[in-house]
């Protein structure tokens, strides 16, 4: 790829804040990429729809970081990535990046147990992506998949730590701990904020997996692969969501680390 392929941003895309943890972790690999983020707010949760309308709205997402001229997109949303990734692939020419291949390979490459637990939101385990994935890579592996439906409001309620987050954690990790595995892929954003409480549920023999660390390494493989790298700094972040970006700010920064100065409201259709 050429000098100005590498100085196009990185598109990025997620039902609403929860994608910032990949964010975080792409400016950790990545410091000298420029991001493009969207977070469809005004739509947001998409972990309780049906597959016709996460593709739907996925699809009008891709479209709209295209606008941008990103050189590559990545699906943060574990929902988007389980339900939406194959028809966005088909649909579209720009590389695509989702977040279930690379956590999958990584719980592949932890467990010893050969019994990979898996935890998301009710829409990411009804498709058993993650599992299928990690099926196609090691057939003996065993997996256990529980959704947490309650952990995306605890987090961005900010009930991070405390006895209430504690005990919903255990209650819904005692099943998947009755079947001894030794890897949990938190399949969805909003989890490793979560990772001390889930950590302390499942305790220290069980390796947690975060899709999102794995996902930038992909990234980082990706556009070294296809020479297009960029090691522009500083580089120039924009956040675009499509509800007032009060919320989005505030909340955001927990996911982020660090500050979002500018936020930009646009309307999807
Ligand atoms: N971003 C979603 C995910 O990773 C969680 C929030 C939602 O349900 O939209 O699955």
């Amino acid at each position: 790829m050429s000098a100005t392929a590498s100085r196009k941003p990185i598109g990025v895309f997620d039902s609403g804040i929860g994608g910032l943890t990949v964010v975080k972790a792409l400016m950790r690999e990545l410091p000298g990429e420029s991001i493009v983020y969207f977070g469809d707010t005004a739509r947001v949760p998409y972990g309780t729809k049906s597959k016709s309308t996460i593709v739907k709205f996925s699809m009008e997402n891709v479209e709209f970081l295209l606008h941008f001229g990103v050189k590559c997109i990545v699906i943060a949303c574990n929902t988007s990535s389980s339900w939406a990734l194959p028809t966005l692939r088909r649909y579209f020419k720009v590389p695509i990046i989702g977040v279930i291949r690379p956590g999958a390979r990584a719980a592949v490459q932890h467990t010893r147990t050969k019994r990979v637990g898996v935890i998301g939101t009710e829409a990411t385990i009804r498709s058993r992506a993650y599992e299928l994935e990690i099926k196609r890579l090691d057939r003996s592996i065993t997996v256990l998949s529980q959704s947490c439906p309650l952990f995306v409001p605890l987090v961005e309620s900010g009930w991070l730590n405390g006895a209430i987050s504690s005990q919903i954690a255990s209650t819904y990790l005692a099943p998947l701990m009755r079947r001894r595995i030794d890897a949990l892929i938190l399949g969805c954003t909003h989890y490793p904020l979560l990772a001390p409480v889930i950590q302390r549920a499942v305790g220290p023999q069980v390796a947690l997996i975060d899709s999102a660390t794995e996902t930038a390494d992909e990234v980082k493989g990706l556009l070294a692969w296809s020479e297009s790298l960029s090691t522009l700094r500083p580089p120039r972040h924009r956040f675009f969501v499509t509800d007032e970006p009060h919320h989005f700010v505030e909340v955001g920064e927990r996911f982020l680390g660090h500050p979002i100065r500018s936020v930009e409201r646009v309307n999807q259709r």
